[in-house]
């Protein structure tokens, strides 16, 4: 069992890095039918991140949130494509593996529908190396460089939604009450957005998208749990309502403001929840 345990892990380690790896492409794209189609392959990633960890727990183990590699290499947008087109090959030959030495027929039925997922994004990356081959980013302009408080924001708000995302996902895989587990995880998607939006910042002013996270609240009970997502978001609306006060980018402003707004929804969201996992 701690074998099969293992490779879950493993390859959990490996959709996380998938997730950051495709959403840093999409994000240095700009806006665009690509770009999108990306966002949509890293939200499936996401997805397999909770069905793997899901099993890890189910099967006596505890999920983790440490990253495999990232693979960031290459100049133009096809380069990265290969890229992406190597890493679903790993994964699609780490699945392959997996289901010659698993024989639970639940966790095959979930490996088997993640490994052809893996063969559809395999040739979708393939396809969009051909379109895009030789294609470079687009140079940000020299003269519209943003104000250093606007950079420092925004590169805090993609730090902490990261830990958001991870955090409100580890939380998501352990709870076993069915709502608030979904609940948790529609959360993350959100926050999966909110990092897009500023990342997209960030990159189309000529500066790259962070990598790293803040620090994520591991907690493993229930309401110590809701409890730190609460916190979470009640001291990022605080920061996002300073760093408005300070951005000199009325645009920049007008996003954080907005997504100020989700962090208050996800205070309140996060409460009802609390009450409802106490009553
Ligand atoms: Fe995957
Ligand atoms: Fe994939
Ligand atoms: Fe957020
Ligand atoms: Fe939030």
């Amino acid at each position: 069992m701690s074998d099969v345990i293992a490779m879950l892990k493993a390859a959990a380690m490996d959709e996380h890095a998938a997730i950051i790896q495709y959403l840093r492409h999409a994000y240095s794209m700009g806006e665009g039918e690509e770009a999108c189609e990306i966002e949509g392959i890293a939200r499936e990633e996401m997805r397999h991140f909770w069905m793997l960890s899901r099993w890890i727990v189910r099967l006596g183990g505890s999920p983790t949130i440490e990253r495999g590699l990232v693979d960031l290499a290459g100049e133009t947008l096809g380069d990265w494509m290969e890229r992406d087109v190597q890493a679903e090959d790993r994964a699609i030959h780490m699945y392959r593996d997996m289901l010659a030495k698993i024989e639970n027929p639940d966790l095959r039925a979930d490996i088997e529908r993640i490994l052809a997922d893996e063969l559809v994004h395999r040739g979708d990356f393939e396809g969009m190396a051909e379109e895009l081959a030789g294609e470079l980013p687009e140079e940000a302009d020299a003269d519209e460089a943003p104000a250093p408080q606007d950079v420092e924001s925004l590169g805090w708000g993609v730090r902490h939604e990261y830990a958001a995302i991870l955090q409100y996902l580890f939380h998501s895989f352990l709870i076993q009450d069915e709502e608030v587990s979904r609940q948790l995880e529609l959360q993350a998607i959100n926050e999966m957005q909110h990092m897009g939006w500023l990342g997209e910042e960030l990159t189309e002013s000529g500066q790259d998208m962070p990598l790293e996270h803040h620090e994520v609240n591991l907690s493993q009970e229930p309401q110590d749990m809701l409890q730190a997502d609460i916190q979470l978001e009640h001291d990022t609306a605080a920061m996002y309502g300073q760093f408005m006060e300070r951005m000199a980018d009325p645009e920049f402003k007008e996003l954080l403001e907005q997504i100020r707004g989700h962090e208050l929804y996800h205070e309140g969201l996060f409460e009802r929840l609390l009450e409802r996992l106490v009553s």
